[in-house]
C-alpha cells in the first residue's frame, strides 16, 4: 500500500539547512552506522521537492554537466519538483514541474509511485502542504547531533500533540530516528479529503 513518507535528517533544533542552504553540519557527522538512505530510496517510486533543494541537488551533484549521475541515483523513477518557475532538468531524468494546491497534483503523484512509497524530501514547509491536506501518512526524522542558529525549518506549521504518533526511536550510528505516524491516515492511501487529521 503506498505511503507519502517525509522522510528528512534535521538538525536538533529543527532546522534542514542553514541559512545558505549549506548542509555542512549533516556531512560533519560520522557516518557509522547511520541511516540506511539507499534503502529508503528503494522503498520510494516517486520523489517530491520543493524547487530549493530541488537546486541544491543539481548542483552539489554536479548534475546538469554529469546527467548520468542522475540514473544512477533515481534511475527512471519520477520526481516532482514544486515551482512557480522554469528550470533545468539534467538530459534523461524523469523531473515534473508542478505547481499550487498539492491536493491538485496529488492522484497524479500517487499514481506514479505505483505500488512504492511517495518520499516526500522537503522543504518543511511542502511537507507542511501535504500535511495540511491529509496527503500524508508518515514522518521519519534523522536527528543529527547539531544545531544552528536560523536556516531551513523541519516543520513550519503549528502542530497538535493531538496529530502525531510515535511508532519508534532508534539510535543509528550518531542520529537518532524518530517515526510518526500522522494520526488517522497510518497505512491509509492518501487523499486530499478531510485536511489535517
Ligand atoms: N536535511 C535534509 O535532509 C534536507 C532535506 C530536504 C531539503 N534540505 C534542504 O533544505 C532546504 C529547503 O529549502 P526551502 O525551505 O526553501 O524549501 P523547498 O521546498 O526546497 O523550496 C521552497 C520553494 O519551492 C517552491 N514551492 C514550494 N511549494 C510550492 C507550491 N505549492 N507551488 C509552487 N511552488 C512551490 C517555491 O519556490 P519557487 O516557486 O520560486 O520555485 C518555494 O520558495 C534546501 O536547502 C534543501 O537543500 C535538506
Amino acid at each position: 500500500m503506498t505511503k507519502t513518507v517525509y522522510y528528512t535528517a534535521s538538525t536538533l533544533n529543527g532546522f534542514l539547512a542553514d541559512k545558505h542552504h549549506s548542509l555542512d553540519w549533516l556531512f560533519a557527522v560520522d557516518t557509522a552506522g547511520s541511516p540506511d538512505i539507499a534503502a529508503f530510496m528503494d522503498s520510494a517510486g516517486v520523489f517530491v521537492e520543493g524547487s530549493s533543494t530541488y537546486e541544491w541537488i543539481l548542483k552539489a551533484e554536479n548534475l546538469l554537466a554529469e546527467p548520468a549521475k542522475w540514473q544512477q541515483y533515481y534511475g527512471s523513477k519520477p520526481t516532482y519538483v514544486f515551482t512557480s518557475r522554469t528550470l533545468p532538468v539534467p538530459d534523461g531524468a524523469d523531473v515534473r514541474f508542478v505547481s499550487g494546491d498539492v491536493a491538485g497534483v496529488l492522484e497524479e503523484i500517487t499514481a506514479a509511485a505505483g505500488d512504492l512509497n511517495v518520499w516526500v524530501v522537503g522543504g518543511g514547509d511542502l511537507a507542511g502542504q501535504f500535511l495540511d491536506c491529509g496527503a500524508l501518512n508518515e514522518l521519519v526524522v534523522t536527528y543529527a547531533p547539531a544545531a544552528l542558529t536560523s536556516g531551513a525549518p523541519l516543520l513550519p506549521r503549528n502542530v497538535g500533540v493531538d496529530s502525531l504518533v510515535l511508532r519508534s526511536a532508534e539510535k543509528q550510528g550518531e542520529f537518532a530516528v524518530l517515526t510518526y505516524g500522522v494520526r488517522g491516515r497510518e497505512g491509509s492511501t492518501q487523499s486530499a479529503e478531510g485536511g489535517t487529521p
